[in-house]
């Protein structure tokens, strides 16, 4: 999703109470408090949601600032999403069957279905300015939150974001730091032996390092494939790990940005990765809708493996449901049921597969539990061309985000929220 650049300034003076660890503590339209308890500092994840998250700066309050141009500045949320109603019964009045104007050679199934478990990520703007103190490891609520996925919900994929920044301790075309890498390492191991079938390696950056865009003016080429070595070295011996190259990259020349992800895919392979899949992201946030028009499709077909061959390179899309598809408000205004079809047919021409790892909507909003649905019944119809999906977002995420599929925990029962139990879920059975 668009998390937007912001900055941190000192509270005016709040005479609210503290806020508790990884409570909500700020964000448009938030009117609660906006400091933490002790060992927690409030940080912005984008203009709508702040979070009590481990840290010492306590006494800090958020002011989100909008720096980029992100289409969403007037439709602040204001309304907290009610979350864990207990939805015992699965969706039987949304499954409206999607159409597709080609028939598709599908078994009616996608092969991938889960959840983000997002965290290490946070403190990533939209211009990659991702702080290494702004990431939080989900920890083991995260592995706990895998488990139940996997063993309650038959759920079999998992997303694992995390900031370029976090994973060289902020040292540009820098080796991977020990202990940041660990972490970050044993939530990987987390994903495996919740007995996972996929685990999604997503790099944060929007193609970008503080603001600089990758082959673009920024770091080279050659700084970005040093990360992406690293990371297949470690990995190789693992084909459930798949490395998705970059999350949402925008505005960026989308030929160069080709020659980027190429570089990437060469220096995994060159590592010794064969046999992992490799998502190729696109312009506009990776939207799945734009990918044709905006010249992404083209361009990144032209990506090979060594041998020339497009064996495991899966193209990677994004879709949210919201009125301008930001994925940051709580109801839903449409299925893309068009804009999948659409693409699928220029998948199955073109024989390649796609991969929509960020999809989602207001966890109990009826509006999206009816559209979100819809939309996963179309990947499902094309399941010939489309691997699956994983909603956004659980993890480190507060069951008070917009977009909150983080279950609640009651002694060492989890309970999903009725969008994960109905669709994420419910329509990968
Ligand atoms: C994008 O990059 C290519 C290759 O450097 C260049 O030829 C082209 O003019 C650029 N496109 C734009 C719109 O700047």
């Amino acid at each position: 999703m668009k998390a937007t650049f912001f900055t941190l300034a000192a509270a005016a003076g709040s005479a609210c109470a503290q806020q508790s660890a990884y409570g909500q503590c700020g964000g448009q339209g938030w009117t609660g408090a906006t400091t933490c308890v002790s060992g927690y500092t409030c940080v912005a994840q984008n203009s709508y949601y702040s979070q009590c998250i481990p840290g010492t700066a306590s006494t800090k309050a958020t002011t989100t600032v909008k720096a980029t141009s992100t289409p969403v500045s007037t439709k602040a949320t204001t309304t907290p999403v009610t979350t864990s109603t207990p939805a015992s019964t699965k969706a039987t009045t949304v499954a409206t069957k999607a159409t597709s104007s080609t028939a598709p050679a599908s078994s009616g199934k996608v092969s991938y279905a889960g959840v983000n478990i997002a965290g290490f990520d946070f403190g990533c703007g939209t211009d990659g300015t991702c702080t290494v103190s702004g990431a939080v490891n989900p920890g083991s609520n995260g592995i706990g939150q895998m488990d139940h996925f996997v063993k309650d919900d038959g759920l079999n994929t998992f997303r694992l974001p995390v900031g370029w920044q976090y994973l060289v301790n902020g040292n540009l075309g820098g080796t991977l730091d020990a202990t940041n890498f660990a972490n970050y390492d044993s939530l990987m191991q987390g994903c495996l032996n919740s007995g996972a079938a996929a685990c999604i390696l997503d790099i944060h950056n929007y193609a970008r390092w503080n603001g600089a865009i990758i082959g673009q003016g920024g770091p080279t080429n050659a700084q970005f494939d040093s990360l992406w070595s690293q990371l297949a070295t470690k990995y190789k011996n693992n084909p459930k790990i798949i490395f998705e190259i970059m999350n949402e990259p925008h505005d960026v020349n989308i030929t160069e940005w080709a020659a980027t992800v190429q570089s990437a895919v060469t220096a995994i392979r060159n590592a010794g990765a064969t046999a992992n899949k490799i998502l190729l992201p696109g312009n506009d946030y990776a939207s799945a809708s734009q990918f044709i028009s905006d010249g992404s499709a083209a361009a990144l077909s032209t990506v090979t493996n060594l041998d020339g061959s497009t064996t495991n390179l899966i193209f990677d899309v994004h879709k949210y449901l919201d009125s301008d598809s930001s994925g940051t408000h709580a109801s839903c205004t449409t299925n893309n049921v068009a804009a999948f079809d659409t693409l699928a047919t220029y998948l199955r021409a073109n024989k390649r597969q796609a991969f929509l790892t960020e999809t989602g909507g207001g966890p109990t909003d009826s509006s999206c539990l009816t559209d979100v649905c819809q939309e996963l019944d179309a990947l499902n119809a094309n399941s010939d061309v489309f691997l699956g999906w994983v909603g956004w977002a659980a993890g480190a995420f507060d069951t008070s985000y917009v977009l909150s599929e983080t279950p609640t925990l009651s002694g060492s029962t989890y309970t999903d929220v009725p969008l994960v139990t109905q669709c994420i879920a419910g329509k990968f059975h």
